[in-house]
């Protein structure tokens, strides 16, 4: 296999400070980080204290097979190669107690969201009209991509949200009584979790000792307050401190 760069060779090596990659396409940022968590895992950070997350699910399939070609089976174990969603729901099955959810969460895409919705609609809710389904879809999922509670979007909404926020607060009650989340709530719920309960955030923060984000100009902004909170107060410095 070809080397790695110098610039490279210093990314992969610089294991005790935070580090953001910034190069041009196809320059190697993605090898950075394969090689990186072959790097940490050969000085001796157990793999299962090593997460590394992306946005698709092929991008992290990549990714876990380029690391197995650098590490071996025993060294890999416990790995955590995935997108920001699959974190986010693992991190929700895991903590589905402090979240008062029962144990087999279901995931509602936006199909199952859209159904969901149109239910809410044909049993009356206020004001609503089936074809603004889209609009209310929409509007429900920038209010938890900005952390708007459906009581908060209630409370600010304008006339020409009023609708959505009534029926963000019905189809809130529902998931919830189905035992479920939505994409959005993937990322939301483990934040919010996490803000509200510093000693789960602290058994993720143990757990999770070393981050890694594949395209991280992609990331918004609740999936970079999860990456901000697992991160702050992270371990890494004791582990390598040595
Ligand atoms: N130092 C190197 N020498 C030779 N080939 C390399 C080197 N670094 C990476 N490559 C190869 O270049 C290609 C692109 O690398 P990689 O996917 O890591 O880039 P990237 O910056 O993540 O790309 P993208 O912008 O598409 O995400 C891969 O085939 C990789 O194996
Ligand atoms: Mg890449």
């Amino acid at each position: 296999m070809a080397k790695l760069n110098p610039q490279q060779q210093a990314a992969v090596k610089a294991i005790d400070h935070p580090l953001l990659v910034l190069a041009g396409a196809g320059s190697g940022k993605t090898r950075v980080i394969t090689e990186k968590i072959a790097y940490l895992v050969k000085q001796g950070l157990p793999a299962r204290h090593i997460a590394a997350v992306t946005f698709t699910n092929k991008a992290a399939r990549e990714m876990k097979s380029r690391v197995s070609k650098l590490l071996d089976d025993t060294q890999i174990r416990g790995l955590r190669v995935s997108t920001f969603h699959s974190l986010g729901l693992d991190i929700l099955r895991k903590e589905h107690k402090v979240l008062a959810y029962k144990a087999a969460i279901t995931l509602f895409d936006e199909q199952d969201k859209q159904t969901l919705l149109k239910n809410l609609i044909n049993h009356g809710a206020k004001d609503c009209d089936l074809d603004n389904l889209d609009n209310y879809a929409r509007q429900i999922g920038q209010w938890k991509n900005a952390f708007v509670t459906p009581e908060q979007a209630q409370a600010t909404a304008t006339r020409e949200q009023y609708a959505a926020a009534g029926i963000y607060n019905e189809y809130t009650r529902s998931l919830k009584a189905y035992n479920a989340v939505d994409f959005d709530d993937l990322i939301l719920l483990p934040v919010l979790l996490f803000q509200q309960h510093p000693a789960v955030l602290e058994k993720w923060q143990n757990k999770i000792r070393y981050l890694l984000v594949d395209e991280y100009q992609d990331t918004n902004i609740t999936q970079y307050q999860l990456v901000k909170l697992l991160y702050e107060k992270s371990k890494t410095y004791r582990v390598f401190s040595v």
